[in-house]
């Protein structure tokens, strides 16, 4: 029998004929200004996290908490399983932000949409509905089964005529408040007139200016989304509270959907509490946009005026979008193409965002690439991807670096870090290596200069941002020394050694927990510069638990482990070193250990050749033979 999904294949290919097929590009690294799209690190500036919250360190904990602290998944819906404290809370929060008297949070801005709008307006009712408004409000007014007249964009003139001559039992007006595509804003205060001298029903999409603009003022309904600037997932509406009353009983994408996850729930309350306290993201974000709107008009590109962090460079037809793109690709930046059908024909357009965590310095180099492209001008020629070295992670060669951290203080990570920066050079690779923060130096700590002599790596290559005198947690030393430590001046640092070199040996303070200023730690560091992390562990007795505790930390904040490292085994190994190796085995999948290396001692090794154990490991398998040669050697103990 002929198969009757036949037709989507047919389907597909007309797609693919008429250069309409979708080709999402696949990232391979968190949310931020910049991304690794095709192993490659670029400029992003697409992304509508504007405030640069989603992967922002705060957010990843306050997700990872409500997870442990209310599971996975909400359940059912809210009216079937009961509402938990926790939705409750962001609701009272997010009612807070827009000044209004309760809210009401859906899975997704899509779905808000898509509920309340037939909840407010039905088959005895007309939505009136900007021409530019996103496909949800376009989808919710189709559910409503409303009359729906569509006004010219932002035409509050052509509105009010449509309003003097439609009567209905309810009208409802809706708009973008910041548009999607175009970056422009609603005429909100002009509509608001107009609704209330017609007795109708105003509603406005705050997902492009929510923690960006205060542009919602004079609407009864306010619609927007956790998923942009609130670097989370879900929707919400904001209004009184009879309003949000109705819609839980009403809005059929609340009452027949469940609720959304704690995990997102946590990290959008945060992301409240942040906005309020740190004002400034926002504006910062809007005046950027409106500066790269201006540097872009004059190199000639045809630029919209951007009213928040929206800037949209028009090409015409798709295939210029997609060829501006793709060249732009080539020069470092990411920005893929707006076409039809999600614009109007003929008005293709690169939509190009900023946000909160880009730098000067990413802005620039994207002015750069724009004006390279237009004169025509070819990329400049990227640092090669290293091959693949043999038995090395690809995961360390990928990202360009590799976060030593240790169980704790005094494990030996130094070691290990000039190890690993031997064994990487001794592979033909060129090695960076960075301390972020070097503290004790008043007792004559420097690590670095340790890698430097036993690791060969060049003095030039070889980076410490800071020095602190006390022999303390980086963040409390720095309190000490009534100094602040920047983790962005880490992040330009590491980027720019990167961009030197194949991989970058990155040795943290103390243990993967310890603070590094007063809002982020070593795990937040190693997060935010995307590399995977290498644990040094003792061998004896009670590693077992501190390993676990490290892994357990690290999968929480989404690092990978690129191997667990047991410095300092003794020569003559104790039942605990004789057995850990195994039970690590069981625990991280990756049995390690780095025999010879005495730290507590302080020699320098002088089996700094590439260790074939080091290596082997790294890779993340477990050599068998070498770990059998082992037990043979304590088998007495086994
Ligand atoms: C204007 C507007 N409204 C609603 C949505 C839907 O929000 P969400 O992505 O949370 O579903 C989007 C974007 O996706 C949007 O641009």
């Amino acid at each position: 029998m002929a198969d009757p999904l036949a037709w989507c294949a047919g389907e597909l290919g007309r797609l693919e004929r008429e250069d309409l097929r979708r080709h999402p590009a696949t990232l391979s690294s968190p949310q931020g200004p910049e991304v690794v799209v095709g192993g490659r690190w670029v400029i992003q500036l697409c992304s509508n996290d504007y405030l640069g919250l989603a992967a922002d360190p705060r957010l990843r904990r306050a997700a990872a908490a409500a997870a442990g602290r209310w599971g996975a998944g909400s359940g059912a819906s809210r009216l079937v399983s009961g509402t938990s404290d926790l939705h409750r809370r962001l609701e009272a929060s997010l009612a807070r932000l827009k000044g209004r008297e309760d809210a009401i949070v859906f899975s997704s801005g899509y779905l808000a949409n898509a509920g309340t709008i037939p909840a407010l307006a039905g088959r005895q009712d007309v939505v009136f509905s900007d021409e530019l408004n996103h496909a949800s409000i376009i989808d919710g007014c189709r559910l409503s089964g409303a009359r729906v007249v569509v006004y010219r964009h932002a035409d509050v003139a052509g509105l009010e005529r449509a309003l003097c001559s439609v009567e209905a039992r309810r009208r409802l007006v809706v708009t973008d408040t910041v548009f999607s595509m175009q970056g422009d804003l609603a005429p909100v205060p002009d509509l608001a007139r107009v609704c209330e001298r017609h007795g109708a029903m105003l509603m406005v999409d705050d997902a492009h200016a929510t923690g960006l603009l205060e542009a919602g003022a004079g609407a009864g309904i306010v619609m927007s989304t956790l998923s942009k600037a609130l670097g989370s997932a879900g929707g919400f509406v904001a209004g009184s509270r009879d309003l949000v009353e109705w819609l839980r009983n009403r809005a059929r994408s609340y009452v027949f959907d469940t609720a959304p996850p704690p995990a997102a729930v946590g990290a959008a309350i945060e992301a409240v509490r942040i906005i309020a306290a740190e004002p400034h993201r926002g504006p910062d974000v809007v005046a950027a946009a409106a500066r790269l709107a201006q540097a872009l008009a004059g190199l000639g590109y045809d630029v919209g005026q951007p009213s928040a962090a929206i800037v949209p460079v028009f090409v015409g037809d798709g295939p210029d979008g997609m060829a501006l793109s793709s060249r732009l690709l080539e020069h470092g930046i990411f920005v893929p193409a707006i076409r039809p059908p999600s614009v109007p024909p003929g008005t293709a357009r690169l939509r190009v965002t900023v946000t909160a965590a880009h730098t000067e310095e990413h802005l620039a180099a994207a002015v750069e690439a724009f004006a390279s492209v237009r004169r025509g001008a070819g990329p400049r020629q990227p640092r090669p991807h290293p091959a693949p070295v043999g038995g090395i992670d690809p995961r360390i060669l990928g990202a360009g670096g590799v976060f030593v951290t240790g169980t704790g203080t005094g494990v030996g990570k130094t070691v290990v870090a000039a190890a690993l920066a031997r064994t990487l050079q001794g592979a033909g690779l060129a090695v960076a290596a960075m301390k972020p923060v070097q503290t004790g130096t008043s007792e004559g700590a420097d690590d670095l200069a340790f890698i430097r002599a036993a690791g060969g790596v060049p003095a030039a290559r070889c980076v410490a941002p800071y020095a602190l005198r006390r022999p303390l947690a980086p963040s409390v030393a720095a309190r000490m020394e009534d100094t602040t430590l920047d983790p962005g001046r880490i992040v330009d640092d590491f980027r720019r050694l990167r961009g030197q070199t194949d991989v970058v040996v990155v040795e943290g303070a103390g243990g993967l927990l310890v603070p590094f200023s007063d809002s982020t730690d070593m795990a937040d560091l190693a997060s935010a510069l995307g590399i995977p992390l290498l644990v040094v562990a003792l061998p004896g007795l009670g590693t077992l638990n501190h390993i676990t505790l490290t892994l357990e930390a690290a999968t929480t904040r989404g690092l990978e482990i690129a191997g667990v490292v047991l410095c300092g085994f003794p020569a003559e190994p104790g039942l605990a070193e004789a057995t850990n190796p195994g039970a690590i085995a069981e625990l991280a999948g990756v049995v390690p250990h780095l025999a010879g290396l005495d730290v507590d001692r302080g020699i320098v090794p002088p089996a700094f050749e590439p260790e074939p154990w080091l290596v082997g490991r790294l890779g993340g398998s477990f050599d068998v033979a070498a770990f059998l040669r082992l037990l043979s050697r304590c088998g007495e103990l086994v």
